[in-house]
């Protein structure tokens, strides 16, 4: 995994993040929470364990974290502003939000029993250095908690709703930056435990979580996108009325191509959830 990140993907990325973070805790009917309580259950806190949350967002997992490890603390890091704010309001007693980068974390070696990463580990500028910066914090034995969305279980809809972007950023003469596409296979399980082994950590369980529905229009189904990602948003988002319902005419028109009433407008939410102990 190479560095692949220019300084403006990150401020793309953080900006998306900052928009999104007063709706990000009820997207999808609260799907993001629903992925932090199964990510914290198999991380299994304990009491007076000491866990850093990488990526901590509104801080689902770190405030999920809290009570399971009271009196210990948890510290949650973040570049967005906003979720952070968000993170902050909401915050148990022992629970600390800071601004930190994933890839430049202040903490001396071997602080932490548990290190976690909802959701995340895809949007690092840098992965590799992350992955490193989590595994020099943890103590010898110390746990790391990651959830990544599994891509390849996207419906067909999905699919080709997401290839149809890129053509209709053109048309838009948007130019937006972009990760590498390597990310897109981070939350596939025959991938995401071979990069915790390549950061010297140990597979110790790992579970799946499907879940998934149907919109009812492409209005509905444009805007459950537009929370998906940066160029679904911006994109989105982006577009006057005019150029918004003809994005919704192309998405009817997609949809009816399926062939398969039930295919259209059904999408899937997958996930892969890993916990690995340091080496
Ligand atoms: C999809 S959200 C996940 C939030 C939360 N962990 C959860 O489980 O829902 C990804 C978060 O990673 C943050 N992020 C992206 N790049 C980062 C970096 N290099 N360092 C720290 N946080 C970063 C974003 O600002 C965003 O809040």
């Amino acid at each position: 995994m190479d560095p692949d990140a220019s300084d403006e993907m990150v401020d793309h990325l953080v900006d998306f993040f900052d928009r999104v973070a007063p709706v990000y805790d009820t997207w999808a009917g609260g799907q993001h929470g629903r992925v932090a309580t199964r990510l914290v259950d198999l991380a299994t806190p304990s009491q007076n364990e000491q866990v850093l949350d990488v990526g901590t967002g509104t801080g689902l997992v770190a405030n999920l974290v809290a009570p399971r490890v009271n009196p210990g603390l948890v510290i949650g890091v973040d570049l967005s502003e906003n979720m952070l704010s968000i993170a902050r309001a909401n915050k148990a007693k022992n629970v600390q939000f800071v601004g930190m980068a994933a890839e430049h974390l202040v903490f001396r070696p071997a602080t932490f029993d548990l290190v976690t990463m909802g959701q995340a580990l895809a949007y690092f500028a840098d992965p590799t250095t992350a992955l490193a910066e989590a595994n020099r914090v943890l103590r010898p034995g110390g746990r790391l908690a990651v959830s990544c969305q599994r891509r390849s279980l996207n419906t067909r809809a999905q699919d080709l709703f997401f290839q149809g972007l890129v053509p209709l950023a053109r048309r838009h003469y948007l130019s937006l930056p972009r990760y590498s596409s390597e990310r897109s296979r981070f939350g596939e399980p025959d991938v995401l435990p071979e990069i915790l082994a390549t950061a010297g950590f140990d597979l110790m369980r790992m579970t799946e979580m499907v879940t998934g529905g149907r919109t009812h229009d492409a209005r509905e189904w444009t805007e459950l996108m537009a929370g998906a990602g940066p160029l679904p948003y911006t994109l989105i988002r982006s577009l006057g009325p005019r150029y918004r319902n003809e994005l919704e005419a192309e998405v009817e028109a997609a949809m009816a191509s399926l062939g398969d009433p039930d295919e259209a407008f059904r999408y899937h939410h997958s996930y892969v959830l890993a916990v690995a102990r340091k080496r």
